[in-house]
């Protein structure tokens, strides 16, 4: 037997507990006020649009549905380049186009080594190593776990990282810290990419998630600036709230027109033996919703009040906590961005929620700030000021 997924395995245990009281703070969903992860309006209303009007399930092309593909590349590069430099391929969510990528740095790029932050996203690792990538890690979180170590970072990138290796960045809302790169970091971490002749591999997972949908393609903006070269991997699981459909791309930047049809042609390749072509639904909601003026303006409202609730969790947590009397200050969760926190609680901490409290969250002390209530802040606080005492 293989040992269960770390978090998928939190969640089993969470449903097996009886205690009423239980919270689970655990998984990487958007949760709302009444505990449910809702489909959104935009998505129902394109949904019924689609029923009405698809006219075949044929299969999409390998690299997927062309109408997609352009609005994927308005969402995250405006007219800010080239279009004739971009090969993009739908994938099936952002998880697709991150192995899409392993394979191909494995297969036009090796030996090149891949380094990714520490911490990471727990899926980051065993999607390019089973790929066969290997794998390196830069600094990225101060040693007292509450910011960025942007020296240690640079330092890294800067030493340690060889000309033509690639690096893994998180565009916004780093997963699970909540930690992002300022602008000016941003820039000097374009900087140290294009001195060194690294090739930016960028997880795009939450846009609009952080600052807004625009504000948060300023990372990708500003490596591009000093970088020829990238390739994106982003998801619409979150800002589209559609996990199960399975909707994501990967955008291959290339320094010219001749460079990205070559790439293209190599990523078909990859994407033929793999999952051959992508799903076509959740992607045809995608499109539905972004060729609608009425349904992207209703997207638009329905992603704010998704990123607005996040935000205002978060202040009430350090709120709450102020007054929990346990004497630790939270606030270094306010500049976080996106659903996640590192919380600085650590295992043992964290193993005493659960047992004592049947509050549910990962080992690394990575909670979910959407999954918080407002109603039971309270009890919440409560129990992390024991946990913190005791
Ligand atoms: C950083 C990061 N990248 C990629 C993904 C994968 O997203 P998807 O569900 O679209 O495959 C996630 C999902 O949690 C994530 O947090």
């Amino acid at each position: 037997m293989a040992p269960p997924d770390a978090i998928l395995g939190l969640t089993e245990a969470f449903l097996a507990d009886p205690n009423p009281n239980k919270m689970n703070l655990s998984v990487g969903v958007y949760k709302d006020a009444t505990g449910k992860t809702p489909i959104l309006k935009c998505v129902k209303e394109a949904e019924k649009q689609l029923v009405a009007n698809e006219l075949t399930k044929g299969y999409l092309p390998i690299n997927g549905s062309p109408d997609y593909s352009s609005h994927l590349a308005d969402l995250i590069f405006g007219d800010t380049i080239d279009r004739s430099r971009l090969a993009i391929l739908q994938t099936p969510g952002g998880t697709g186009g991150l192995r899409i990528a392993a394979g191909f740095l494995a297969s036009q790029l090796a030996p090149i080594r891949l380094w990714t932050p520490n911490p990471t996203w727990a899926n980051h690792l065993p999607v390019f190593a089973s790929e066969g990538v290997p794998l390196e890690s830069y600094r990225y979180l101060s040693a007292d776990r509450t910011s960025l170590d942007i020296d240690g970072m640079l330092d890294d990138l800067k030493e340690k990282a060889k000309p033509g290796e690639a690096v893994l960045l998180h565009a916004c809302c780093h997963n699970p810290t909540g930690i992002d790169p300022t602008s000016e970091q941003w820039t000097e971490i374009a900087k140290v990419l294009a001195d060194k002749h690294l090739l930016p591999v960028i997880d795009f997972a939450y846009q609009g998630f952080g600052k807004g949908l625009q504000e948060d393609t300023s990372s990708i903006h500003a490596v591009l600036k000093e970088n020829d070269e990238a390739i994106i991997c982003n998801s619409f699981s979150k800002n589209f709230g559609l996990y199960s459909e399975r909707v994501g791309g990967l955008t291959l930047v290339a320094a010219n027109d001749s460079a990205a049809k070559a790439a293209m042609s190599q990523l078909k390749k990859i994407v033929r033996c793999n999952f051959s072509n992508p799903p076509r639904h959740g992607a045809a909601i995608v499109s539905a919703i972004l060729s609608d003026s009425d349904l992207t303006a209703s997207w638009h409202e329905e992603l704010a009040s998704m990123r607005d609730r996040i935000q205002q969790l978060r202040n009430q947590f350090v709120e709450t906590m102020k007054t929990s009397g346990s004497g630790h200050d939270f606030s270094f969760l306010l500049p976080q961005n996106g659903m996640f926190s590192y919380s600085g609680l650590n295992k043992m901490q964290v193993d005493q929620l659960k047992n004592e409290h049947s509050i549910y969250i990962v080992g690394s002390g990575r909670i979910n700030v959407a999954g918080m209530s407002e109603d039971r802040m309270q009890q919440l606080c409560d129990a992390v000021a024991q946990v913190l005492e005791s």
